[in-house]
């Protein structure tokens, strides 16, 4: 199988086709569509246990998949052919586990992989480095170590290396879910920095007000199915679904 196709004006930036998803006996996903244009931020909802963070990770190969296909900018995420490390370096991934480096400084961990993946002059990757924590408000943290940090200031040190890549998609799966709840508005601001970029973000949250507010489109999924998809407004003001009234109707009055 070819595993590009040609660019179009109006090729979307991730296209999920008829995904299906197995653990075990257990159907995780169960014919998955989604096409996301280019710019656009589509928002992941649902129970527990719903298949978000496994139809994420497939996006970017965390996980495979056993029936339909993936695309993203063109290439076949799950083709045979495809470069893997080529696809990551262009999509940003982002969870609730920061995952930073401990040995390593914080301007170092931003840059580690543009120099190594990218093979960026040090030099060049470190400015470039600096020049992202800045914009997150981290520019006296580049010297300190992780571990010095607090929960919301890791974490926008993950965004920030995440973002140094470039990438052309960035994914967030729960990022504030580990976080206590005063420095969960801070990596809210910096996700909400990026919308400027235009850059096509996937996020799974249950920050009801934030996905409310950012998401170009609400994706409700239910034990491993797409149950409604639609403008956040529609959504949040008209669930279609009785099993979105039910989730909505419980998290909204927690
Ligand atoms: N590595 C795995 N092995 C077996 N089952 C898994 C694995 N990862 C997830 N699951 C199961 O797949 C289903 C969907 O999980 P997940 O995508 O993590 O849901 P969500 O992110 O919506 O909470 C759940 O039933 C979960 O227990
Ligand atoms: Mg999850």
């Amino acid at each position: 199988m070819n595993s590009t196709m040609p660019p179009t004006v109006s090729q979307p930036m991730v296209s999920i086709r008829n995904v299906r998803k197995k653990f075990g006996d257990l159907e995780v996903l169960k014919n998955v569509s989604i096409e996301v244009p280019k710019s656009q931020v589509f928002g992941f909802i649902g129970p527990s246990g719903a298949g978000k963070s496994t139809i994420v990770r497939t996006v970017n190969a965390l996980e495979g998949i056993d029936g339909g296909e993936i695309w993203v900018g063109g290439v076949s995420v799950h083709g045979p052919s495809t470069d893997l490390n080529r696809l990551r370096a262009n999509i940003g991934f982002v969870s609730q586990s920061f995952n930073l480096y401990p040995h390593l400084k914080v301007l170092e961990n931003v840059a580690l992989a543009p120099i190594k993946v990218k093979r960026q002059p040090p030099s060049q990757a470190r400015e470039y480095a600096a020049s992202i924590l800045k914009t997150l408000g981290l520019e006296d943290k580049m010297d300190a170590f992780p571990t010095r940090l607090s929960g919301g200031q890791q974490q926008r040190v993950a965004i920030a290396r995440a973002l140094a890549m470039e990438p052309r998609l960035m994914i967030f799966d729960e990022p504030t879910s580990a976080l206590d709840p005063e420095l969960i508005k801070e990596v809210l601001d910096a996700i909400r920095g990026l919308l400027a970029t235009g850059i096509t973000m996937l996020l799974v949250t249950h920050e009801m007000n934030f996905a409310r507010e950012i998401c170009d489109s609400i994706v409700f999924m239910a034990e491993g199915e797409i149950l409604e998809t639609g403008a956040p407004e529609q959504f949040f003001s008209h669930p279609q679904t009785q099993r979105a009234r039910d989730f909505l109707s419980a998290i909204l009055n927690r």
